[in-house]
């Protein structure tokens, strides 16, 4: 039998706290070896592009590969979202399809918990922090409920350059998180954060990074292709740079990449694996003037931890349903 999650059911077993846990395991099989990531395979079909990601997590016993797709006329053609994710998880003794799931929130979830991750072994400790996030989309509001969870967030500034986006932010993470939130009016206005998030659909950098202030942390989670960034030369250069994979980094990410291809900084300037810091390898922030980036690709191990979590979640509240394939 497979199970079959609908996107309510998935959200109703998945907690930002639980996943954060279980992404931080995938990171450490990720950094130990046990753990088999390639790259993600994409297909061009005429309309869109179709991505499979799959992934191994041998110690937490995770197979599952999630299957992505970006198709910008569906919106308009078929009344369908541009990106549309399933997840296929496998038990691993067998290879069978045990449960399909919806993977939209998923994701959403997946991608703030690296972040929470990185802001636990990054960020610095102190009470009374604020975070910024620029972009107020689907995945800046998990980028928030994350940074919570990995610190005492006092208040929270938000930038989109879509007014209604920031608003409609405000109003629905300010009850969520019981958090006084404000609207600012450009991406200079969150340096004044102590942890800023970046998760918007911007090609070109949001701010000036020579005046990100000394001691913050950032998340970079948006534009992860080759020929776009959402930070610029400056901040990377200033920065204490941290990865999720080197390899994703090297090959899909632009805010690495551009001042890498040049010359800006050399490749040595990446300086671990997220992995490598969780498991203690490398050393994460070593004084309160650093300033720490984590620049998040998004990777299969991630989803694999997650849906297997998810699984384990709706099995127990006897939730889903079970069909014949
Ligand atoms: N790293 C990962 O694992 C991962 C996972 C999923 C999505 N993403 C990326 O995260 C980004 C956001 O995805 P989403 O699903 O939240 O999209 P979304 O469309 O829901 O939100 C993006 C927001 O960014 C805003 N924006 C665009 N340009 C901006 C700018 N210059 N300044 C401020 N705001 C701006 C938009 O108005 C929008 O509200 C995308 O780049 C996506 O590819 C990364």
């Amino acid at each position: 039998m497979t199970l079959i999650l609908n996107k309510a059911e998935v959200a109703s077993v998945l907690e930002m706290k639980d996943c954060m846990a279980a992404v931080e395991l995938a990171f450490a099989e990720l950094s130990e070896g046990t753990a088999v990531l390639p790259l993600r395979t994409g297909i061009t079909p005429p309309d869109g592009l179709s991505l499979y990601m799959p992934a191994y997590l041998k110690k937490m016993e995770a197979l599952a590969c999630k299957v992505v797709t970006v198709y910008k006329n569906n919106p308009l053609k078929h009344n369908l979202p541009t990106t549309i994710g399933k997840v296929l998880l496998q038990d691993p003794a067998t290879g069978d399809v045990i449960c399909i799931m919806n993977g939209g929130y998923l994701t959403a979830v997946r991608t703030g918990a690296a972040s929470g991750v990185a802001t636990k072994y990054l960020a610095r400790k102190e009470k009374n922090q604020v975070a910024g996030i620029a972009g107020a989309g689907v995945q800046a509001k998990m980028q928030l409920l994350a940074v919570c969870e990995a610190r005492n967030i006092s208040k929270a500034l938000v930038y989109d350059v879509s007014e209604a986006a920031a608003d409609a932010f405000v109003a629905e993470m300010s009850k969520k998180l019981s958090l006084e939130i404000i609207r600012v009016k450009s991406a200079e206005e969150i340096l004044g954060a102590d942890i800023i998030c970046t998760a918007t659909s911007s090609p070109t950098p949001l701010f000036d990074g020579n005046k990100v202030r000394e001691g913050t942390h950032i998340n970079g989670i948006g534009s992860h292709t080759p020929g776009a960034r959402e930070l610029d030369s400056a901040i990377v250069k200033r920065s204490k740079f941290v990865g999720d994979s080197r390899e994703a980094c090297f090959k899909e990410a632009g805010d690495i990449m551009i001042p890498l291809n040049a010359g800006e900084i050399p490749d040595s300037h990446f300086y671990a694996e997220l992995g490598a810091i969780i498991t203690g390898k490398k050393p994460g922030r070593v004084n309160d003037r650093e300033i720490t980036l984590f620049k998040s690709n998004g990777l299969a191990i991630q989803d694999a931890a997650t849906a297997l979590l998810v699984y384990q979640k709706a099995v127990a509240a006897g939730i889903g349903t079970q069909v014949e394939i």
